[in-house]
C-alpha cells in the first residue's frame, strides 16, 4: 500500500532542507510577532453572519469527489453550507450545481444524498427539470398560462471539478469565477496527488458544538500535537518543527514525520517527499486536503450556529479495496484519524464552553503558530473586502 515514489518538486526538496535544518539546530519557522486574535471572532453573532455572508457564499467549497458525478446523470446534494445545493454531471460531461430549491414554492427538488436521473420531479407539485437545471415541465400547465419556462429554471452556481474534487460557490452569481487562478499557488502540489484516481473509502459528517474557526484551528498548527495528541500523533511527527508556506490565501504546512532525519544518511538523488511527510493544505476558507504518506483526506468546516459547526471528511485512497488485508488496513488508518480528531474536537468544545466565563479577551497565536496567522490575515482581508476571489473578465 506504499505510494509510488515520485522525484520531489523543488518547493519539496526545500522543505525536507528546511526541516533537516531544523532538526539539526533545534529550531523552527518564526512569524515575526505574536498575533492576538480578540476572541469575538469565535462569539460574536454578527461576525458570524458576516463570515456566513462573505467566506461561506463568495469563495468556493468542496462538496464532492469526482468519483461520485462519474457518469451523465449522476447527482449528489450537499445541505450544510446554508445553500442547499444539486450537483450533477449534465449529457455533455459538465459538472452543474444549483440552488435545491423548486421555482413554483421552494421545495427541495432533490432529496437523496446521490443518485442517477435525466431529471428532477419536484416532490411537491411535480414540476420537472432537467440535468442542466432547465424547468422541462409541469402538471396541469393551464394553471399558469403566461408562465416563462426559460425564467424558472433552477437557479445555477459556479461549479467547477479540479484535482479529482468538485467546488462549489454556494450564491448565484453571473460573475465568471477564476477557479485556476484561486487555486494556482496549490495546483502543483494538488496535481501531484492525482485525486482524480483516488476513490472514496469512507466519508463521514460530525456536528460539533464549538465555533467553526476553532475546529479549523485545529488543522493549522503542530504546536499542540505532543499535548493534545501524546499518544496518538506525537510518536510519529517531529515536534513542532512544521515549515507553512504561506499560498496566500491557501497555506501548505508540511508535517514531517520523525523518520525523516534519516535521509540525512540518504544520498538526496534518493530523497522520497511523500514517505516523510503529512501534509496538511488548507485552501481558503474551510477546506483541507490533507495527504498522508499513502492516502488522503478531504475536509470542510462549515458553521451552522455562533458556537456549532459541521466537520466533512472524505477518506480518499489510491485504488479500490481488492482485498480483506486492505480493507482493515484503511480501516486501521480511518480508526487512528478519527481519534485524532476526536482528541482535538473534545478540547474544541471544552474551548467554546470557556468563551462565556470571559477569561480571555483575545487569544494568543505563538511565534511558531504560523498557520493561525497566515489564515486569520487572510480571513480578515476577505471580511474587510480585500480578498475576493478570482473573476474572469
Ligand atoms: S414547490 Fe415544487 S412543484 Fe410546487
Ligand atoms: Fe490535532
Amino acid at each position: 500500500m506504499g505510494h509510488q515514489v515520485m522525484k520531489p518538486s523543488t518547493e519539496e526538496l526545500n522543505l525536507i532542507k528546511t526541516v533537516l535544518a531544523f532538526d539539526e539546530t533545534g529550531t523552527t519557522q518564526l512569524e515575526p510577532d505574536v498575533m492576538l486574535n480578540p476572541v469575538s471572532h469565535y462569539t460574536d453573532p454578527n461576525q458570524l453572519q458576516t463570515e456566513i455572508d462573505i467566506l461561506f457564499r463568495k469563495f468556493p467549497i468542496i462538496v464532492g469527489h469526482a468519483a461520485q458525478l462519474q457518469d451523465p446523470g449522476q447527482y449528489i446534494t450537499h445541505n450544510d453550507t446554508g445553500t442547499p445545493l444539486l450537483i450533477t454531471r449534465n449529457k455533455t460531461g459538465e459538472v452543474k450545481a444549483f440552488v435545491n430549491v423548486c421555482r413554483h414554492r421552494g421545495a427541495r427538488v432533490a432529496n437523496e444524498p446521490c443518485g442517477k436521473a435525466n431529471t428532477f420531479s419536484c416532490p411537491y407539485h411535480g414540476w420537472t427539470y432537467d440535468l442542466d437545471g432547465k424547468l422541462r415541465g409541469m402538471r396541469q400547465p393551464q394553471g399558469f398560462p403566461d408562465l416563462d419556462k426559460s425564467k424558472h429554471g433552477l437557479a445555477e452556481l459556479p461549479a467547477f471539478e479540479r484535482f479529482g474534487l468538485i467546488w462549489v460557490r454556494p450564491e448565484p452569481s453571473s460573475e465568471t469565477i477564476d477557479i485556476d487562478a484561486w487555486l494556482a499557488p496549490m495546483a502543483e502540489q494538488l496535481a501531484s496527488l492525482r485525486l482524480e484516481t483516488h476513490t472514496i473509502f469512507s466519508e463521514w459528517s460530525i456536528h460539533r458544538d464549538m465555533n467553526w474557526r476553532i475546529a479549523l484551528e485545529g488543522f493549522l498548527e503542530t504546536y499542540h500535537f505532543c499535548s493534545a495528541h501524546k499518544t496518538t500523533a506525537c510518536a510519529s511527527y517531529l515536534d513542532n518543527q512544521s515549515p507553512f508556506l504561506n499560498k496566500y490565501p491557501h497555506i501548505r504546512n508540511a508535517v514531517p514525520l520523525s523518520k525523516i532525519t534519516k535521509l540525512r544518511e540518504q544520498d538526496q538523488q534518493t530523497w522520497d517527499y511523500r514517505s516523510n511527510f503529512m501534509t496538511q493544505n488548507y485552501l481558503f476558507p474551510c477546506n483541507f486536503v490533507q495527504a498522508m504518506t499513502d492516502h488522503v483526506y478531504v475536509h470542510t468546516i462549515i458553521p451552522t450556529g455562533p458556537g456549532t459547526c459541521i466537520f466533512k471528511c472524505m477518506m480518499l485512497i489510491p485504488e479500490p479495496v481488492a482485498s480483506d488485508k486492505a480493507q482493515k488496513y484503511w480501516e486501521a488508518n480511518r480508526s487512528v484519524v478519527r481519534t485524532v480528531f476526536d482528541e482535538d474536537f473534545a478540547i474544541g468544545e471544552g474551548i467554546q464552553q470557556g468563551f462565556a466565563t470571559g477569561a480571555n479577551t483575545h487569544f494568543t497565536f505563538g511565534q511558531f503558530e504560523a498557520g493561525l496567522q497566515l489564515a486569520q490575515r487572510a480571513l480578515n482581508d476577505a471580511l474587510q473586502g480585500q480578498l475576493t476571489v478570482s473573476v474572469k473578465a
